[in-house]
């Protein structure tokens, strides 16, 4: 089986359904911003305010170019904002079947509201931040991704169902 990755805002369930996802399909799980952290030896905030973001997503982008090579049979749970980058987007399609997890401004406000560690949403006022960012990325997000899977409303189990039914025949 190719990779399953999972795009979407910061808040959409990637790294829960992915979790759950790689159990059922007994796949190895990979989360992008985990691996940025253990191999820098920083946490986000950290790498955030000492390094810049221009410095993060260059992290990223070489872990992408990474994995082409050294990452098969995988659930890839990648930052919210993997998909902007137009090689990023390049890279994730050559990485195996791309889902959008999807969800409205309120469910993702709902998610991410009490939750400090997302360098991008610090400072100013969240709603505002959160409509701004998602108004700049849907696009990108759409373009990127074989599937769209809507999270409102419905269960982890339940949206896990869903990639597997929608990925078979990506096999
Ligand atoms: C980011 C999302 C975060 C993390 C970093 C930047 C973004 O990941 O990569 O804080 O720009 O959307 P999650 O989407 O897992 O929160």
């Amino acid at each position: 089986m190719k990779n399953i990755i999972l795009i979407g805002f910061m808040g959409a369930g990637k790294t829960t359904v992915g979790k759950l996802l790689s159990r059922e399909k007994e796949m190895l799980f990979v989360d992008t911003d985990d691996r940025i952290v253990s191999e820098q030896g920083r946490t986000i905030p950290e790498i955030f305010s000492e390094s810049g973001e221009e410095h993060f997503r260059n992290l990223e982008t070489e872990l992408l170019r990474r994995m082409q090579e050294d990452t098969y049979n995988a659930v890839i749970s990648v930052g919210g904002g993997m998909p902007v980058r137009p090689e990023n987007r390049r890279l994730l399609q050559e990485l195996g079947c791309v889902i959008y997890l999807s969800a409205t401004k309120e469910t993702i406000l709902e998610r991410v509201k009490s939750d400090g560690s997302r360098p991008m949403l610090n400072g100013g006022e969240l709603v505002s931040k959160v409509e701004c960012l998602m108004r700049e990325r849907e696009a990108f997000y759409r373009q990127t991704a074989h599937v769209d899977v809507r999270t409102d409303g419905r269960s982890i189990q339940h949206v896990v169902k869903i990639i597997e039914q929608e990925t078979r025949r990506f096999r």
